[in-house]
């Protein structure tokens, strides 16, 4: 109808202009990089579908912490691999724990880096799950005080922010309830609020080695097909403390991450998780996609969605390709 007069690519004409033009501009400020600690001294595990990713201990995780923030990246988030797991998932609040140790030598290093943890059971359960299993069941309340146990050790050791990623009804409120009994009314929660029960996890439990030993998440983790659920869900960890919140994955959920920008003002992230990190390395191994453009590609989709928060194991990459651009 406005033809000629209105041309939209009098704006796609030059890189100046189309800089002029552009909505959302990609930048390390949001990144945060997941790592992985474990036990030991002067390990490196790789782990094998997520190339560059390995566990470590502490020794070797400071070594890469420092690089980390000499790329700018402004924070991690830390998964532990315990000793010993129990069926009390102990090591998860032990204060001796990987998380616990890593954090304490960050802050030894005074590294300028955020330090969030996940808090969650599943990596130092024998049997998997995310929660105390009775009977072949995940039991919710019973779960809580453990939760907000491992919450308040991190706290101890000196994280930031917690960030919960179990998804027990009730979660967020019992952190933040033990928290400020302990005296860390300062320290954020960043809820996972959004998570949902997800095959793009595949990797990710090979790194943490936290797949569950029988059934699965379904009984605790959203289903895949519900939207609406996930405002609700945002609402009840908002109501019960949450700082900020997060969808997960980032790729398939963009639909919730735009909603829950456009309900909640709260800063919003997203974790663009180990299963689509694994298909981008993948094929880009086999030299079927250009691996740089496809995760700017990504990584844009994901801020333009919503999300001024991602977390993101290419985060390191990215920040050398900002860099030298
Ligand atoms: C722990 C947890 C998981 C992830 C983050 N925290 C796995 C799961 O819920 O099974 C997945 C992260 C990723 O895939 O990169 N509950």
């Amino acid at each position: 109808m406005n033809f000629p007069v209105t041309r939209p690519r009098r704006l796609r004409r030059s890189e100046a202009i189309r800089s002029l033009a552009r909505e959302t501009r990609l930048s390390t400020h949001g990144f945060i990089y997941p790592m992985f600690v474990c036990p030991g001294q002067n390990v490196r595990n790789p782990i094998g579908s997520m190339p560059g990713v390995a566990q470590q201990s502490v020794d070797k995780f400071l070594e890469e912490c420092r690089e980390v923030e000499q790329l700018g990246i402004p924070g991690i988030i830390l998964f532990g691999i315990p000793d010993k797991k129990d069926a009390r998932g102990s090591e998860a609040y032990a204060a001796g724990g990987a998380v616990q140790r890593a954090i304490e030598a960050v802050r030894r290093a005074k590294l300028n880096l955020l330090v969030m943890t996940d808090v969650c059971l599943c990596e130092y359960t024998d049997h998997g799950h995310c929660g105390i299993v009775e009977n072949g069941e995940v039991k919710n309340d019973p779960t809580l005080e453990l939760l907000a146990a491992a919450a308040v050790s991190h706290a101890r050791a000196g994280a930031d922010m917690v960030a919960p990623s179990d998804m027990m009804d009730g979660r967020v409120g019992a952190i933040r309830k033990a928290l400020d009994a302990a005296g860390f009314e300062d320290i954020a929660i960043i809820s996972y609020a959004a998570k949902y029960c997800s095959g793009f996890y595949g990797p990710f439990r090979e790194a943490a080695e936290s797949a569950p030993q029988f059934g699965d998440r379904r009984g605790y983790q959203m289903d895949p097909a519900n939207a609406r659920e996930a405002i609700r869900e945002v609402e009840l960890d908002l109501a019960e403390g949450a700082d900020m919140v997060m969808v997960k994955p980032a790729l398939a959920y963009l639909d919730i991450i735009h909603r829950v920008r456009e309900m909640f003002d709260v800063p919003l992230g997203a974790y663009n998780v180990s299963g689509e990190f694994a298909m981008v390395k993948a094929a880009a191994a086999n030299g079927w996609i250009d691996e740089k453009r496809i995760v700017l590609e990504i990584l844009t989709g994901i801020h333009r969605a919503g999300a001024s928060i991602v977390l993101t194991y290419h985060a390191k990459d990215v920040a050398r390709w900002l860099k030298d651009s």
